[in-house]
């Protein structure tokens, strides 16, 4: 791909980077040095126009936001909490799939004396989902290990990604109710979108002719 001015991507390390490279490279973009060892912040790439950011999953829309990286790829669930705001969300990359779930113990009961309450990461998220059900409650915020409160009284039930089910499992919850199917998504700065129209088009077909190809190997 032949492009007219500098791309930066920003992408976090783990499970999105892992399912994204492989789209990426259809568009002949991949990193120059092993992601497995490389402790470097920014990374070249074989297109010498396109560099990585490497970053936080819950930071990448904004760095894309403000315009330190004209796109990215985030997960649903991070943007649905940061609000999309400086944002573009043009391409389902079908990545990193999950639902969000509220969940607890088999015999988790609504209180009589106080509010729910909820242990999550996902704060308006949750928040959101139990006031259009009417239902009062009071959010946790915690930063990981969800599955734990419950299980020591912290919380009476959780909101959190749910993929194959094995962390509940093994923690004795279950899961009750699913708030929303979870994929990554590109993310593209507004005003990057603009300026470098005619590039990040390019890519954008590349990527989407690269999430088809995927779907029908699948
Ligand atoms: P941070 O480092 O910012 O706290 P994180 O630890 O959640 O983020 P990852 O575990 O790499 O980062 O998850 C990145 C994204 O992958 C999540 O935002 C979500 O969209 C998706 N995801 C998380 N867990 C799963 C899972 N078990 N199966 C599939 N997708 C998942
Ligand atoms: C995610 C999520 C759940 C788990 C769900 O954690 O927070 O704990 O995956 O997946 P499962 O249904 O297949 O068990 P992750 O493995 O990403 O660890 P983290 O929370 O430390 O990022």
């Amino acid at each position: 791909m032949n492009l007219s001015a500098p791309l930066t991507i920003a992408l976090s390390k783990g499970r999105i980077i892992q399912q994204a490279l492989p789209l990426l490279a259809h568009a002949g973009i991949a990193p120059l040095e092993d992601l497995g060892t490389s402790r470097k912040l920014i990374l070249e790439t074989t297109n010498p126009l396109v560099k990585f950011v490497i970053i936080r999953a819950s930071d990448v829309p904004t760095y894309v936001q403000y315009g330190a990286a004209d796109l990215g790829v985030s997960g649903k669930d991070v943007l649905l909490e940061h609000g999309g705001e400086g944002l573009y969300e043009p391409l389902d990359l079908g990545i990193a799939r999950c639902r969000l779930m509220v969940a607890g113990l088999p015999d988790a009961r609504v209180p009589a004396s106080r509010r729910l309450r909820i242990a999550t990461k996902y704060v308006r998220t949750a928040e959101r989902h139990f006031a259009a059900k009417g239902q009062q409650v009071e959010i946790i915020k915690l930063y990981g290990s969800m599955e734990l409160a419950p299980l020591v009284g912290l919380a009476d039930l959780i909101v959190d990604l749910v993929e194959t089910g094995n962390t509940l499992k093994a923690n004795g919850l279950v899961p009750l109710e699913q708030i929303v199917e979870i994929s990554s998504r590109l993310v593209v700065n507004k005003a990057s979108w603009k300026m470098k129209h005619e590039d990040l088009t390019t890519l954008l077909g590349l990527l989407r002719e690269a999430v088809a190809d995927r779907c029908l190997g699948q």
